[in-house]
C-alpha cells in the first residue's frame, strides 16, 4: 500500500499563503469556474454552503481510494490508519478552535445535530420545570426548535433577548434577563440573516456570573470570525463542516470535558459501548460516548483538509477581505434607492440580508439567476426574526473568501435589471 500513514492535506498554493490573491484562491474552486445561465457563476450564497477547493476534493478522493475502512474496528493496518486520520481530523479540529483536549471535539452530522445532542443529552438529564433558557431574536431554527421541544417535554421556559433595529445585540437588556433560574444561555456567534457578530465572551461572563452555561452556534460564526473557545469560556460551541469549506455531512460540538463526562449518551448503537449484555450496557468515555455507529470518517477528514486549506490563507487575510467585501457592497447596494438592508450592526460580517420595493424576494433569486448570480430567497430558516422586522422573506448575499468586488458590481446590475422588470 502506498499510501501516507498520517493525514496530511496538500498544502495550498504558495501565491495564496503569502498574500491575498483572491484570483488563485478562485483558481482552487472548480464551482468559480462554472457558467451558469450563459454567465459566469457569481456565488454569493455561502451561508448557506460554501464552494469547496480542489484541496479538501482530492484529500477526501484519496482518503476514499487508498486510505479506506471503517474506524475503531479492524485490527489491521488500513483500518488503522482510517481511525489515525479520524482522530487527526479531531486533534486539526480541537486545535482549530483551541480547545483545552482533543475528547472535548465530538464530531456530528452538522450543527443542528449537535444542539439536539446538547438539548436531547444535557437538557434531559440537566434542565427541569421552570428552568429558563435565554436564545435571541436572531437564532436559527436549529437553536430554537430543540429548546422547544425541550420546554414541551419537560416545562422549561424560553425567554428571547432582544436586539435593535440594526439588529444588535442589545447587552442591558440581555442582562437583565438572567436571573437564578437561567440555566443556559443559547446564542449564535454570528446571525445567518443579519451578518450581526454577537458579543460572545461578554454573553458568557455574563451568564457564568449568573451561574448559567452558554452554547454558541457557530455555524456562520466560526467560518468568518474563528473562534478561541478557552478564550471565550464556550460550554459549548457547534459548527458544521459544509459552511467552512468542508463536506457536508459533518459537523461539530465543542463541550467542556467536565460537562461530556457527566452527560448521558445521547444516541446508542456500536462503538460508544464499553460492555453489553441483555441486562444492562457501560458507555465509554466522551467523545466517542457521542458518536454511535459509522461516524463521517471521510467527511472528518475533508474537514480537517478544509481547516488546512483555511488556516493555510490565513483567517485574518480572510477576514480583512470580507470586511472588504462588505464595505464596498454595503455602499453600492445602499445607494439604490428601492433596496433595503436588513442588518446594520456594528460589529457584521459579510452577509447581506435585503428587500427591493415592489419585487418578492423569491423573483429577484430567480431574474439575478438569469445573469449567473446565486443568492438565497425565504426566511432563512429565521421567521421570528423575519417577523421582528416585518418581513415575510429577504434576499441575501453572502460572501466568503474566494469572491472579488467586480463581483458585487454584476450583483447591483442584476439588482438594476430586476428592478426595471418590475417598473
Ligand atoms: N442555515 C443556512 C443559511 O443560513 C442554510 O442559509
Amino acid at each position: 500500500m502506498n499510501a501516507p500513514a498520517t493525514l496530511k492535506s496538500d498544502p495550498i498554493s504558495e501565491v495564496a499563503a503569502n498574500s491575498y490573491d483572491v484570483d488563485r484562491i478562485r483558481a482552487d474552486f472548480p464551482a468559480m469556474s462554472l457558467i451558469i445561465n450563459d454567465h459566469p457563476l457569481v456565488f454569493l450564497d455561502s451561508g448557506a454552503s460554501a464552494q469547496k477547493p480542489v484541496q479538501v476534493l482530492e484529500r477526501m478522493d484519496r482518503a476514499y481510494r487508498e486510505e479506506y475502512a471503517n474506524v475503531h474496528r479492524g485490527a489491521y493496518r488500513l483500518s488503522e490508519l482510517a481511525t489515525e486520520n479520524y482522530e487527526n481530523a479531531r486533534k486539526t479540529v480541537a486545535k482549530f478552535m483551541n480547545a483545552a483536549s482533543v475528547g472535548e471535539i465530538v464530531f456530528t452530522r452538522n450543527a443542528t445535530a449537535a444542539i439536539n445532542l446538547v438539548a436531547s443529552s444535557y437538557g434531559r438529564a440537566f434542565l427541569a420545570e421552570g428552568d429558563e433558557i435565554i436564545i435571541s431574536y436572531m437564532e436559527h431554527h436549529a437553536n430554537i426548535v430543540p429548546w422547544q421541544m425541550l420546554r414541551d417535554e419537560k416545562g422549561i421556559v424560553i425567554k428571547v433577548a432582544p436586539i435593535d433595529d440594526d439588529g444588535n445585540f442589545l447587552m442591558q437588556e440581555f442582562a437583565e434577563m438572567l436571573t437564578p433560574k437561567t440555566k443556559l444561555v443559547a446564542i449564535t456567534h454570528t446571525s445567518n440573516v443579519l451578518g450581526t457578530i454577537t458579543p460572545i465572551k461578554d454573553i458568557a461572563q455574563l451568564a457564568h456570573d449568573h451561574g448559567a452555561l452558554v452554547l454558541f452556534d457557530g455555524a456562520q460564526g466560526i467560518v468568518h470570525c474563528g473562534v478561541d473557545v478557552q478564550d471565550v469560556d464556550a460550554d459549548f460551541y457547534v459548527f458544521t463542516g459544509h459552511k467552512l469549506y468542508g463536506p457536508t455531512g459533518i459537523g461539530v460540538l465543542y463541550g467542556k470535558k467536565e460537562l461530556l463526562e457527566k452527560m448521558p449518551p445521547y444516541q446508542g448503537g456500536g462503538d460508544m459501548v464499553e460492555l453489553v449484555t441483555f441486562e444492562k450496557t457501560t458507555y465509554r468515555e466522551p467523545p466517542v460516548r457521542f458518536e454511535a455507529g459509522t461516524p463521517p470518517i471521510i467527511e472528518a477528514v475533508g474537514l480537517a483538509a478544509a481547516i488546512d486549506y483555511v488556516n493555510g490563507i490565513g483567517l485574518e487575510a480572510i477576514q480583512a477581505h470580507e470586511a472588504e467585501l462588505l464595505a464596498y457592497a454595503t455602499e453600492r447596494m445602499g445607494a439604490m434607492n428601492e433596496l433595503r438592508i436588513i442588518g446594520r450592526a456594528r460589529q457584521k460580517c459579510a452577509i447581506i440580508s435585503f428587500t427591493l420595493d415592489g419585487v418578492h424576494p423569491h423573483d429577484i433569486g430567480t431574474i439575478i439567476d438569469s445573469r449567473g448570480v446565486a443568492v438565497r430567497a425565504g426566511h432563512h430558516c429565521a421567521q421570528p426574526l423575519m417577523d421582528r422586522f416585518g418581513v415575510a422573506a429577504t434576499a441575501r448575499a453572502s460572501f466568503a473568501m474566494y469572491n472579488k468586488k467586480e463581483e458585487v458590481d454584476v450583483l447591483v446590475d442584476a439588482l438594476n435589471y430586476a428592478k426595471e422588470i418590475f417598473a
